[in-house]
């Protein structure tokens, strides 16, 4: 079972863990590896910015991921997602899928906002495939635009509208529950 919830203080050294393993890494457009010190003020900027959110993702009980959305004091009320799964076991299960519509939710019901969109390398297939399936769309393709260990890359960009995903949230959110992916409905419709 995939759940999302809050950060704790214990999340920063696992999180710190995850974003140097090469698999998270190489999708990653941040120039370098952040230091500790720039963990930890990132750390604390997810649990205390409220331009951002930041959750952990739970797979039967053990982290696995995160997921986070910035941007969020936009007026256009539209924000960036982010996620990972850092855990190598948890990858290719469905917890990213699970995660994603899970995310959706937050965004759309609790905190209101009309849009979510995400920059994807153009070769991430696990990712491209997740957020297509969640609904996003493709709404452009930028040649070069990241520069990775010196190599530039394509990146697509992706975006899903609050009305979009009226329509499309209880079909995402059944087929999770009958895979025995997610718990009940808790925003409901
Ligand atoms: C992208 C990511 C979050 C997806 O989460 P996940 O739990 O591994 O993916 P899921 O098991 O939910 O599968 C999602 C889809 O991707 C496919 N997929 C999974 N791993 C794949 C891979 N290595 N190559 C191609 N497709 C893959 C799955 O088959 C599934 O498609 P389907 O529903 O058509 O079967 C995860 O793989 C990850 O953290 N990758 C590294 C970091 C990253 O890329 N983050 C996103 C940056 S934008």
């Amino acid at each position: 079972m995939i759940e999302l919830r809050d950060l704790r203080d214990e999340d920063e050294a696992i999180l710190f863990q995850w974003r140097r393993e090469p698999e998270v890494d190489r999708w990653m457009s941040d120039a370098d590896f952040p230091s500790q010190a720039a963990h930890a003020a990132w750390f604390r900027s997810l649990r205390e910015d409220p331009d951002l959110r930041g959750w952990m993702i739970v797979s039967n009980g053990a982290p696995s991921g995160l997921l986070t959305l910035t941007g969020l004091l936009s007026h256009h009320r539209r924000a960036a997602l982010n996620w990972f799964i850092g855990s190598a076991e948890a990858r290719g299960r469905g917890a990213g899928r699970a995660a994603q519509v899970l995310g959706l939710d937050r965004a759309f019901g609790p905190l209101g906002l009309h849009k979510v969109f995400a920059e994807v390398m153009a070769d991430n297939d696990a990712a491209l495939k997740a957020q297509a399936a969640a609904g996003f769309r493709r709404e452009g393709y930028l040649r070069g635009h990241v520069l990775k260990d010196g190599a530039a890359r394509d990146v697509v960009m992706l975006g899903i509208l609050a009305q979009e995903w009226a329509l499309l949230r209880t079909e995402a959110r059944s087929a999770l529950e009958k895979a025995q992916l997610i718990g009940v409905d808790v925003y409901g419709s």
